[in-house]
């Protein structure tokens, strides 16, 4: 049976400082996956935690991202990504993006969205 992914929770909106992340694990289309969770105010977003560039994690440590003044950095070559729609301004992958994972904030809580195609590919 599958299961109902727009139920899964995956951290709670006041675990994220306001304009970082956090780390989440969570089954994306069949697989499990590290997903980069972004906070903005009273909203989130999440991304794999992937890089177009050459496909490492964007984190410098499990779980640490550089997130500052609205951008995400890849630790790895340093494409800065626009936190907010994921879209790489600058770096070696200048024009792709992070690829989106439908989250909603829920009472508090950042649940993954009902589950459709990832935007970004
Ligand atoms: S893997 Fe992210 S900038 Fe190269």
């Amino acid at each position: 049976m599958t299961p109902d992914l727009s139920a899964v929770p995956l951290c709670l909106l006041a675990d994220i400082p306001d304009g970082g992340a956090v780390e989440a694990e969570a089954l994306v289309q069949g697989e499990v996956e590290s997903l980069l969770v972004y906070r903005h105010g009273d909203e989130a977003r999440a991304y794999l935690n992937v890089c177009p560039h050459a496909g490492r994690r964007l984190d410098y440590a499990p779980g640490r991202f550089l997130v500052r003044n609205g951008t995400i950095i890849c630790a790895a070559h340093g494409a800065t990504f626009a936190a907010d729609s994921g879209d790489c301004t600058q770096g070696p992958c200048r024009g792709d993006r992070l690829r989106a994972v439908p989250v909603a904030v829920v009472g508090g809580v950042v649940r993954l969205a009902a589950e459709k195609p990832l935007s970004g590919t």
